[in-house]
């Protein structure tokens, strides 16, 4: 593209010319006032760039000459600040020259890939996953992304579906606190000056599809939707998220891209002033759901319901003209959805500068930084949990003269950095052996694959079996490859896949020295490694930082402090399996016996639960004390570190409301903090829980949550290590 002068109308247009004091709003309705309805459309249309398909394309259609008409607001899956002036000078030609949005899956890390989203969930740290969330920010900015596709919300029970790597596990109150950060994290603007818009995704209830099969219809309680799946995203409106995204699911037969109930409450009750977009041809596909008669009915019923952008299903470009037409669609409704997008383009400073996030030199100079790569180290050695040590293999106190490195995930750097990378594929990830051979440069260390991922061939067994018996250690890397997780990654059997069970059962035999490192994008089943492994430690996908969080574990520079936050099921056919389920009147007992709800087959009990994690030191609870204040729940205790090494240990706090309006849950995590401890220290730890905590939605709707509880400290949802009993009243 030649350079291209924007001519007189956009200047009067920018910003520049507006008193600074005069909203965003009444600029909005000023140029609303000189567009055509095809132009105004066009703010609603977004179109995928020819870099990648996130999805199904369904139009082969000739997108510059639309750029170039105004008929495209926003597009996606445009790749660095090259391409993506090159689209904006095409926008900036059209009549009006109002630019365009640039959105991208940016959903952990864009140039320097962090740990997966579930990973760091698994850090209960919400600074990490707000320092996570600021890098890949303004490595984005840098490449002229303005909008990401992420946090990605979804509550999770049930790990046959693939996004469970997206998303934050199985507690509301921890995916609203991650909501919070990631949201912050995102949309704080850089040193640059240039700000993010984040987008709430996806709205709502996608993860309840039945069987753990993507896209499928969910069948959602009023109660489940509001006390399970929509906490955390209300938090994120609370945190000023700039948008949401539409779920491709249904809620009680109708689906999300036209569910008003889901918009009201978003646009009236929680006061969003954002905007919504759909799921990459969301709208469209209400007709194949049998809800919208044809592609014009799903146009208008999506925009009345409060679906701002249709994104790649054409049915707003097509169609909503004539709707206006036919005064099925108000232009009322289409100016007030221009308005949110206007609007946010203003917030971006678009009108002022059209290229402010196109800038070679910036990109270069921020992407991939050794900054941004310390910081996924340090997110990516959070976000490992110690499921066993036994004998304490770990951590390792010196070099080991020689290392078996065994497994087809050891040297994988396109593994390592998982699924929804999807602009990074030159894949520079640190591998597992790679950080080894540099951690330990004096060892002898030798690599065998033994088998691949999936499949069935145990050819390569006896040269691993020989390698495990040579050596003084064995580090065994098993999982996932970075494609069996994610979007339409469901898997019916979450067991670690092929012989690869088998692989290390033989290896212990030959060297019961072992260390098993997991790398998934779920909780997978694995129990003849959980029951014959020395060590064990999962690692999800961990991101360009992996071999090196790996190592800094293993020798004990960073003491593991990660912890579950989905349940691991034991059996398949637990599933779904959680802790914060209700008691029914006959729960499951321990002992075989007559009507308790228990399988007669299998465990009813997960393998680990929600909240479990070792670490190399250990930690004693005294004084734990439990009182009302006028600003919450407190919870006391003294907290020591009785072993021998600084560490971690996360505090949590669950209640179960006893009896009520409604039934409640066992037990809900309502607090939890990170305490870092000195070896021997002891400090006084005091967690409060604000009484806005204790709402729930009952059978008769909002209630305030006063009554007699439970209170346990706990080291997981199953291990209490003390309970208190109290009534909450006169909040
Ligand atoms: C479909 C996915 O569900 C959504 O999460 C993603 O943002 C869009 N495709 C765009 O790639």
């Amino acid at each position: 593209m030649k350079k291209i002068i924007i001519p007189l109308l956009a200047l009067t247009l920018s910003g520049n010319t507006f008193a600074q004091q005069k909203d965003y709003g009444q600029k909005a309705d000023s140029i609303i006032a000189l567009m055509t309805l095809d132009e105004k459309i066009g703010q609603l249309n977004m179109l995928t760039g020819n870099w990648e398909a996130t999805g199904p394309v369904l139009q082969d259609v000739n997108k510059s000459e639309m750029l170039k008409k105004g008929l495209v607001g926003s597009m996606l899956n445009v790749k660095g600040s090259k391409n993506t002036r090159q689209l904006q000078e095409l926008a900036l030609q059209a009549r009006l020259h109002i630019p365009l949005l640039f959105g991208q899956d940016v959903i952990h890390g864009y140039r320097t890939v962090f740990p997966i989203p579930l990973a760091q969930a698994a850090s209960f740290d919400r600074s990490a996953v707000k320092d996570a969330a600021a890098v890949a920010a303004r490595e984005s900015a840098a490449a002229g992304i303005h909008w990401l596709f992420s946090p990605m919300l979804d509550v999770a029970r049930d790990p046959r579906w693939g996004r469970v790597m997206e998303g934050p596990g199985e507690d509301p109150y921890m995916a609203s606190e991650i909501a919070r950060a990631m949201v912050e994290g995102y949309q704080s603007a850089g040193p640059d000056g240039l700000k993010m818009m984040a987008c709430a995704k996806h709205f709502a209830a996608y993860s309840g599809a039945i069987g753990g099969r993507d896209y499928n219809t969910v069948d959602v309680s009023m109660q489940t939707l509001h006390n399970l799946y929509l906490p955390p995203f209300k938090a994120a409106a609370e945190a000023g998220v700039a948008s949401y995204m539409c779920s491709f699911n249904e809620i009680n037969g109708v689906p999300s891209s036209a569910n008003k109930y889901l918009y009201d409450l978003l646009y009236k009750d929680w006061n969003f002033k954002g905007l919504v977009v759909s799921d990459w041809g969301s709208i469209g596909e209400m007709v194949v759901h049998g809800y919208s008669k044809d592609r014009k009915m799903a146009a208008e019923q999506a925009l009345n319901a409060g679906v701002t952008i249709d994104m790649e299903s054409y049915c707003y470009i097509d169609h909503l003209k004539a709707l206006v037409a036919e005064g099925k669609v108000t232009e009322e409704t289409l100016n007030a959805a221009v308005r949110r997008v206007l609007i946010q383009k203003y917030e971006l400073g678009l009108f002022d500068d059209p290229f402010r996030y196109c800038d070679p030199k910036r990109e270069k100079a921020s992407l991939l930084t050794d900054e941004n790569r310390a910081t996924a180290r340090e997110v990516a050695g959070k976000s490992i949990i110690m499921l066993k040590n036994e004998a304490g293999l770990l951590p390792l106190r010196k070099a080991p003269a020689s290392i078996a490195v065994i497994g087809p995930l050891a040297d994988s750097k396109r593994d390592m950095d998982g699924n929804w990378v999807i602009l990074s594929h030159d894949a520079i990830a640190v591998t597992v052996l790679e950080a080894l051979k540099e951690e330990y440069p004096k060892s002898r260390i030798e690599y065998v694959k033994g088998c691949d991922v999936n499949s069935t061939d145990k050819s390569g067994f006896q040269a691993a079996i020989e390698a495990a018996r040579k050596a003084e250690l064995v580090v065994l890397a098993l999982g996932e490859t970075w494609d069996m997780s994610g979007e339409a990654k469901s898997r019916g059997d979450i067991h670690l896949p092929g012989v690869q069970e088998e692989l290390a059962q033989a290896v212990y035999q030959a060297n019961p020295r072992s260390l098993t490192l997991l790398m998934a994008g779920r909780p997978m089943i694995f129990n003849a490694i959980k029951e014959q492994a020395p060590a064990v430690l999962y690692c999800w996908w961990l991101g360009t930082e992996a071999g090196h969080a790996v190592t800094d574990v293993l020798t004990g520079r960073r003491n593991p402090s990660a912890r579950v936050p989905m349940s691991f099921p034991s059996h398949l056919g637990q599933i779904p399996v959680y802790y914060n389920h209700k008691n029914s009147g006959r729960p499951p007992v321990d002992q075989a016996g007559n009507y308790s709800g228990r399988y007669i087959d299998i465990d009813y009990k997960p393998a680990y639960p929600f909240g479990y994690g070792l670490s190399y030191t250990t930690f004693a609870y005294d004084n734990i004390q439990v009182s009302t204040a006028s600003d919450g729940l407190h919870v006391s205790m003294t907290l020591r570190n009785t072993g021998d090494y600084d560490g971690n240990e996360l505090v949590q706090v669950y209640l179960q409301k006893l009896w009520g309006e409604s039934t409640r849950p066992v037990k809900e995590l309502k607090a939890y903090e990170q305490v870092f401890l000195k070896k021997g220290e002891s400090r006084q730890v005091e967690l409060t829980i604000p009484y806005k905590e204790l709402a729930y939605y009952g059978q008769n709707g909002w209630q305030k949550g006063d009554g007699d509880y439970k209170v346990y400290v706990g080291r997981s949802a199953a291990e209490v290590v003390d309970m208190k009993e109290i009534s909450i009243v006169n909040f």
